[in-house]
């Protein structure tokens, strides 16, 4: 959510924070702040607003000598949780001496009484953050070694954090530490960066070190001393990341959303690549971990995600009851440990997520495995805290998603989706037959994909007349109801129109009151089981005045006739259908966000990766 960096080297450690913040600001950025360490003090610019306000100030205010000089320095991007996004609120925040600053992912849920405890002792707090409590806590304990007082306060702390923390007399170290928030230390050639996202580092180094919960790490040019919480040293294994910088850039397209729709096909590529035994009619999958025995041990499925990868789970339930006869359930993550979930020994708990940090999520996969379920992740981030607890799973292999609105990681988790149907499938009832037919549908995505990018002229011309719509709905029946919520969440995310996502069936049951001709309606009306079904349900909306705008399968001249618009998707199994379908769905809501001058990677009120509860 908020984002940290921090450096230590032989560069100007303004200059690297700055362009590593630039980078995190996708993940949250309604404030911005830097702290660099300089003749034994600490130098500071807060600022709310984007990272180019801050830059304007760092580099209006240091002068050029200075911010060469200073090679040691941290920095904090921040999406308002606690206290509104104000300076005084923004990262870095001071302990009570002024000589030890710290930034902050995460909350501390027990600020409160630790902040009334502090404040009997004299402390005075000048923001309303949680953070600025660990801050003067870590101070209150601070004996002249920082790691030692960094280890004793977090062990008064509840909640999360990933930190970094400076003291003024020390120009040669750091000290981070994590639980819950993600952190990854990058080992450069006489230089360290630490950050809680790899696209901050890639351009410096490959050499990655991702700390696990509980992990405290002295930071220096030359290297890291990674502890646990006791101070007790432990060893960390060093990591490859194999993105480059180019694939976290935007590559020529305007946004970071519309590159990353299209290089769907590639990143679909990328997801199947070796995974399809076509020989055998089955996915390999071998992140699973799980023998042929094992998988047909399994006799429910348990899906917990949230938003968009919740979407990707309602399209999986249908794969997994149909080819694989599996009863699957899918849950919000958000309500799943509060409802005391039953768990089978025979249950398997598929956790989906694209960044691999969402606390909603994390927090179900870890009262699954409490629970004595097998857990499998779907994650698209390698190393992320989801990926490691969960133990085994599928990565997505789609590449970094920088833009807020999540794309190529829900095509890629429908496949993913598909493929572990398909394997399960294939250990229970399907035949070796049926299942190389569908080994040849899957291999088909990528260029069914491709068509529909083909088809954005088509799609710019109706975003053209509808952009200004107040209100939209979204229609679908069988695996196209999730899909349709999935194209209505994406229209109010960021052209910030309000669009509900229905049933088709549902729509009689009370929405169909607010249809009038100011509501156009978009329905997927695909050449699958349910398009005569869907036909009468968008007369019933133009019988309302609403005007309808279907995506329709080429070819299909008598649905055509009856809609208003058309938007085509090629023919395909109704298995792959979802995902062509979707990525009209993603080019219509990117297109009526342009026309309407959105701000389209950064929607208001929205960050990538949604790190508190
Ligand atoms: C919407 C979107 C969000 C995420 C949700 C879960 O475009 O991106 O709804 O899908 O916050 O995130 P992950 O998949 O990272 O767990």
């Amino acid at each position: 959510m908020c984002g940290i960096v921090g450096y230590i080297g032989n560069k100007s450690a303004t200059d690297v924070l700055i362009s590593g913040l630039k980078r995190l600001e996708y993940r949250g950025y309604d404030s911005a702040g830097i702290v660099v360490v300089s003749g034994g003090k600490l130098h500071t610019v807060k600022q709310s607003g984007k990272v180019r306000d801050l830059e304007q100030m760092v580099y209006s205010r240091w002068d050029e000598k200075f911010q060469a000089g200073a090679t040691l320095g941290i920095s904090h991007t921040r999406w308002a949780t606690h206290g509104s996004p104000t300076p005084e609120n923004a990262h870095p925040h001071y302990d009570q001496t002024g000589r030890l600053a710290m930034v902050h992912n995460g909350i501390i849920e027990n600020y409160s009484s630790l902040r009334t405890q502090l404040q009997a002792k004299g402390h005075v707090f000048k923001s309303q953050t949680d953070s600025e409590v660990l801050i003067h806590l870590i101070g209150e304990l601070y004996q002249g070694n920082l790691v030692e007082a960094v280890c004793a306060a977090l062990k008064h702390v509840e909640g999360t954090y990933g930190i970094a923390v400076v003291s003024a007399e020390r120009p040669d170290e750091f000290v981070v530490a994590r639980k819950g928030s993600p952190l990854v230390i990058g080992l450069g050639e006489g230089e360290t960066i630490v950050a809680s996202d790899v696209s901050a580092i890639i351009s410096h180094t490959r050499q990655v070190i991702y700390l696990d919960d509980d992990d405290v790490a002295v930071v220096r040019a030359s290297g890291v001393d990674v502890r646990n919480i006791n101070n007790v040293p432990v060893s960390r294994a060093v990591a490859k990341v194999d993105w480059d910088v180019g694939a976290a850039e935007k590559g020529g397209y305007e946004h970071f959303m519309l590159k990353e729709i299209h290089e769907q096909p590639e990143s679909l590529g990328n997801t199947l690549r070796g995974r399809l035994d076509e020989q055998m009619g089955t996915a390999l999958l071998s992140g699973l971990s799980l023998t042929p025995r094992e998988l047909s041990a399994i006799r429910r499925v348990v899906i917990v995600a949230c938003g968009t990868s919740y979407h990707a789970g309602m399209v999986g339930k249908y794969y997994f009851e149909e080819l694989a006869d599996i009863p699957t359930e899918v849950d919000q993550a958000a309500e799943y440990r509060y409802r005391n979930p039953i768990i089978r020994p025979d249950d398997m708990v598929v956790a989906i997520s694209q960044s691999g940090e969402t606390a909603d999520t994390l927090a179900a996969v870890r009262e699954a495995k409490q629970k004595g379920a097998l857990v499998v992740g779907i994650c698209n981030v390698v190393g992320s805290t989801i990926a490691r607890e969960a133990g085994r799973g599928v990565y997505l292999h789609a590449g970094p998603e920088i833009g807020v609105a999540s794309t190529k990681a829900f095509t890629c988790q429908l496949t993913v989706l598909l493929m572990m149907a398909l394997k399960l499938g294939r250990c229970r009832r399907l035949s070796r037959q049926n299942g190389m037919e569908l080994c040849e549908k899957i291999q088909e995505i990528p260029k069914l994909v491709k068509a529909v990018l083909a088809r954005n002229d088509e799609i710019v011309k109706v975003a053209e007349q509808y952009h200004q719509a107040r209100d939209f709905f979204f229609l679908g029946r069988g695996a196209m109801f999730p899909v349709a919520l999935e194209g209505a969440l994406k229209l109010k995310e960021i052209s910030y129109i309000h669009a509900e996502g229905y049933h088709a069936a549902e729509l009689k049951h009370g929405p169909i009151a607010l249809l009038d001709k100011q509501t156009p309606v978009l329905a997927m009306v695909n050449d699958i089981a349910g398009r005569d079904k869907m036909i009468s349900n968008v007369q019933e909306c133009r019988a309302r005045h609403a005007p309808v705008i279907g995506i329709v399968t080429e070819g299909d001249a008598d649905v055509e006739a009856n809609m208003d618009h058309v938007i085509h998707v090629p023919k395909c199994s109704h298995l792959t259908a979802p995902i062509p379908t979707v990525v009209a769905l993603q080019l219509f809501a990117y297109h009526v966000a342009r026309l309407r001058q959105c701000s389209i990677d950064q929607p208001r009120n929205l960050a990538k990766s949604v790190t508190v509860e």
